[in-house]
């Protein structure tokens, strides 16, 4: 199962305690550890996690920095504890616009988690879908032109995963989390999240849990899917 979530509310969770936005990242932070190792318990495949879109760096430059920054300690602190749980680390998304510091955490914690059999956890830093499906698209217009042949489904999602960075193939969204109370997608994961299911929940990203995890998959498991279909339980 692929579970995407968009962690949303680190900076209502701070204001609402009169404290600098800067602290609701840094409690975000410690909720993407219990989030990671919830869903690696309850047998989720992969996780992807939304840590910094692209139209994030609209945001003030000391903001921006600071979430790099977390980032960075994140891949730090957490990559020894990810490869003791066998959880392979994968970074999507943009790198041309990240520093060479972060470029080489990003590579080491890659390199040292890949031989892990456990959760695939993808982190999307940088990320745009939109850029991501208009760059696999003139990737595919070139080879397409080079090799004289139109090119297939498969073929475009494969250079979709190269545009992203994918070290790993993964599954199509089953679940798409949205915390913060807000009902929309950001341009997050569009094409892998064809046919996912939704939850969005009240709770700002530092308050999410281990409980809130397994009420999203409880709500999942609810869930008929059909896939365009007539579903099971059609007669
Ligand atoms: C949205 O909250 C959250 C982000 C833009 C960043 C998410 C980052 C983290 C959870 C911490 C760092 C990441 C990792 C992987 C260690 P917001 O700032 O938009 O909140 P608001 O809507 O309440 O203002």
């Amino acid at each position: 199962m692929h579970v995407a979530i968009i962690m949303d509310g680190n900076g209502r969770w701070a204001t609402q305690r009169g404290l600098p936005r800067s602290s609701g990242h840094i409690e975000g932070a410690k909720a993407v550890r219990t989030a990671v190792e919830a869903a690696a318990r309850a047998d989720v495949k992969t996780l992807t996690l939304y840590a910094f879109s692209s139209a994030n760096w609209s945001r003030p430059a000391a903001e921006s920095a600071a979430l790099m920054h977390l980032f960075g300690q994140y891949l730090f602190t957490e990559t020894r504890r990810c490869v003791e749980q066998s959880i392979r680390i994968n970074v999507i998304g943009r790198r041309d616009r990240l520093s060479e510091n972060l470029l080489r955490s990003i590579e080491q914690s890659e390199r040292s988690s890949a031989a892990g059999s456990g959760m695939l956890l993808r982190i999307a830093v940088d990320y745009s879908s939109q850029h991501s499906i208009v760059e696999a698209a003139r990737r595919a217009g070139r080879d397409a032109e080079s090799a004289g042949t139109e090119l297939t489904g498969t073929e475009f999602q494969r250079l979709l995963l190269e545009v992203d960075h994918c070290t790993h193939p993964a599954s199509e969204v089953d679940l798409l989390i949205r915390t913060g109370n807000e009902r929309r997608l950001s341009d997050f994961l569009l094409w892998e999240s064809a046919f996912a299911e939704l939850h969005f929940s009240e709770c700002l990203w530092p308050d999410f849990d281990e409980q809130r995890l397994h009420c999203a998959l409880e709500d999942y498991d609810r869930r008929q899917r059909r896939f365009g279909g007539l579903g099971a339980n059609t007669l």
